[in-house]
């Protein structure tokens, strides 16, 4: 079997439907953002371009990433749909998020939704998109809590894959973060069966402090 985190996974899944995805921005990315000021975005696993689209309109510099040229090609024509005031603040990236390096220290907002990764790889590619967050800036990190394998929604049975806000707090330094929202919320779904089923997202924001905590630091 192919390597299920590969381009060639992702490019297959992606070109199996004409869209994988609504189309329209996540709602955490929604309410947990828009209170935010506009500046420079980095919107990590991209897909269809939903989450930096809703965010250029919101006057947001975004740099999109991810690692699936066929998402990206989608991305960018639903982007140019919306015409160059949306199309002209997005940047879209071919990356892979696991050997890719983003500039430390440099988006105003790193957002990622739905990045399930084994353990290693998360801890590092989070790691990363964490250090790239300015002193003063947000990390956003949404997934699938490790709740829903108790459920009849359909994941991959690999447990590792699914992450809790403590488990992305413990990757930060905490002498460098205000964790503003550590919540699983549930909502309503429907299972491959047409059954309601509840199941929980992972929701975790922090703010990179402008000067540090950690000792040694005023
Ligand atoms: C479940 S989809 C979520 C897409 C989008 N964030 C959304 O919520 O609609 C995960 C996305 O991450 C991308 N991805 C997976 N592994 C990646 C990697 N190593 N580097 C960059 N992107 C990756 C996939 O191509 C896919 O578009």
């Amino acid at each position: 079997m192919s390597d299920p985190f590969s381009q060639a996974a992702w490019d297959e899944r992606y070109r199996s439907r004409s869209s994988l995805w609504s189309g329209k921005p996540n709602p955490h990315l929604v309410s947990e953002t828009e209170g935010l000021r506009a500046g420079s975005a980095l919107e990590a696993g991209a897909g269809e371009g939903a989450d930096a689209i809703w965010l250029a309109d919101r006057g947001w510099r975004v740099t999109a990433v991810d690692l699936s040229g066929v998402a990206l090609e989608r991305a960018a024509a639903h982007a140019a749909n919306r015409g160059a005031g949306i199309a002209d603040r997005i940047e879209w990236r071919r990356e892979d998020l696991t050997s890719w390096d983003p500039a430390a220290e440099s988006y105003d907002l790193v957002s990622v939704h739905y990045l399930h990764l084994p353990t290693a790889m998360r801890a590092d590619v989070f790691g990363r998109l964490a250090a790239a967050v300015a002193p003063g800036g947000t990390l956003l990190i949404v997934g699938h809590h490790p709740s829903d394998l108790e459920t009849t929604m359909p994941r991959p049975p690999m447990p590792e894959l699914f992450y809790t806000g403590d488990d992305i707090a413990g990757l930060l330094d905490a002498g460098d973060w205000d964790i503003v929202t550590n919540d699983a919320p549930g909502r309503v779904a429907t299972d491959p069966d047409g059954n309601p089923v509840t199941i929980h997202d992972t929701v975790f924001r922090a703010f990179r402090r402008k000067a540090s905590k950690r000792a040694g630091h005023d």
